[in-house]
């Protein structure tokens, strides 16, 4: 028998080398197994997941393609990046996958250098509403190059205007419409923003960073028969690790792997191209369907426990992983709830509501999901004592000591990186 492979992760190596660092690394799994998570864009990733950001592929220079680098050496990584993509491919029933970019952010900023030259139009839903920097803020490059219209929510119902987004396409002739959102936690409209995109002879980008893994998974309707372009992240719903990616159709596939590289980066991440296709994998399972469903169920019961509790639910209700929460009737602030709730063990954020009269500092509202509570193999019934909780914890400081105890109890049951998924 040889000598044992090297694999990568040796945690007893780090506590030797660097305990300093290490520490980080432990403090962090205690606070995460100490608090409920439900900040909305947050998951646990599996540890067949780590395990591969762990890996040696950290090392590799791959720039370019498989079968097209600019470095010597790839033909393993090659394997790497070819399963990432495939699976990508028929998990969501793609024309052509980009696995590569290092985040959300980046997946935007390529696809949009595909798409667009600066100065060009691009409609996009207004981050007071739900949308996100890189949809056309101004402390954004989005807003910066290029000429930005931005759609909102109804005042009424809380819900996108087609009618408005139909009118400005009309008005303003974008060459790109996007649509996708970061709060937002009812089901788009994909074929509508398709209608209007033909129209106006406008590219659809949908960003689906945070719904991806309900719409692998069959939870929710998906954005890929419709939209020209689909960006998303690994990290949310998906489970995956910290990184982009983007679908297209065949007609883009050149445009978009020329963004991604070389136009806005350079060596891809292999030991994340890795992880990808770990989760890709895992996500094409039947389990994981079902977990996705369970996730859409968990939300349902959250937001209906905090509705009951005198907490509305923006936009009437979720049909997603999440639920935007306005307080204005509790008189307590976003950034106070987020106080009271991590004073109380419970992890969450603030979050402008449509037409919120706060500062986004301040903001009148929460935004709860559910995706780190179902992968901790909560249920309906324990969002339901959740929702409960938060609306304890967010009416009542005094509450915490007694908050933190039932959070406890709930987490002693469901621990985060107890059992294999
Ligand atoms: C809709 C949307 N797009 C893009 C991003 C950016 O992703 P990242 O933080 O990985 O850059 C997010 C992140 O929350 C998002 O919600």
């Amino acid at each position: 028998m040889g000598p044992q492979p090297y694999y990568g992760p040796d945690f007893g190596l780090l506590q030797r080398q660097d305990p300093e660092l290490a520490q980080v690394l432990l403090d962090e799994l205690e606070r995460v197994r100490g608090g409920l998570q439900l900040i909305a864009s947050e998951n646990f990733t599996s540890p067949a997941v780590l395990a591969a950001l762990g890996s040696t592929l950290t090392n590799k220079y791959a720039e370019g393609y498989p079968g097209r680098r600019y470095y010597g050496g790839c033909e393993v990584v090659d394997r790497a990046e070819r399963l990432a993509v495939d699976r990508a491919r028929e998990l969501f029933g793609a024309e052509h996958a980009n696995v590569q970019p290092h985040s959300g952010a980046t997946a935007n900023l390529a696809a949009y250098a595909a798409l667009l030259q600066p100065g060009d139009t691009m409609l996009a839903m207004a981050l007071q509403h739900g949308g996100h920097l890189t949809h056309g803020s101004k402390v954004n490059f989005s807003g910066r190059w290029f000429d930005v219209v931005s759609y909102g929510v109804r005042r009424d119902s809380e819900l996108i205007d087609y009618d408005e987004v139909r009118e400005l396409a009309l008005r303003h002739q974008p060459k790109l419409i996007v649509c996708g959102a970061t709060a937002y936690p009812r089901l788009l409209d994909f074929a509508a923003f398709r209608g209007i995109a033909d129209e106006v002879g406008a590219w659809l980008l949908a960003d689906v960073a945070h719904p991806i893994g309900l719409m692998a998974g069959g939870a929710i309707p998906s954005a890929v028969p419709y939209a020209d372009v689909v960006t998303f992240t690994t990290h949310k719903t998906l489970r995956g690790p910290r990184g982009g990616g983007i679908l297209c159709t065949a007609e883009l596939a050149a445009r978009i792997d020329r963004a991604v590289f070389p136009f806005i980066q350079g060596g891809p991440l292999m030991h994340a191209v890795a992880a990808k296709a770990v989760a890709f994998g895992e996500a094409m399972r039947p389990d994981f369907g079902e977990h996705t469903r369970q996730v859409t169920a968990n939300a349902r019961a959250l937001c209906d426990a905090l509705a009951a509790e005198g907490m509305r639910p923006v936009a009437g209700g979720t049909d997603t992983h999440l639920a935007l929460i306005d307080l204005r009737d509790l008189g307590v602030s976003g950034a106070e709830a987020e106080r009271r709730c991590a004073a109380a063990g419970i992890t969450l954020n603030r979050n402008a509501i449509p037409y919120d009269p706060e500062p986004p500092a301040v903001a009148s509202g929460i935004r709860v999901g559910t995706a780190c509570a179902t992968t901790q193999g909560m249920g309906p019934e324990e969002l339901k004592e959740v929702g409960m909780l938060v609306a304890q914890a967010v009416r009542d400081p005094g509450a915490a000591p007694a908050v933190r105890e039932r959070v406890a109890a709930l987490l002693a049951i469901h621990q985060p990186y107890l059992s294999e998924y």
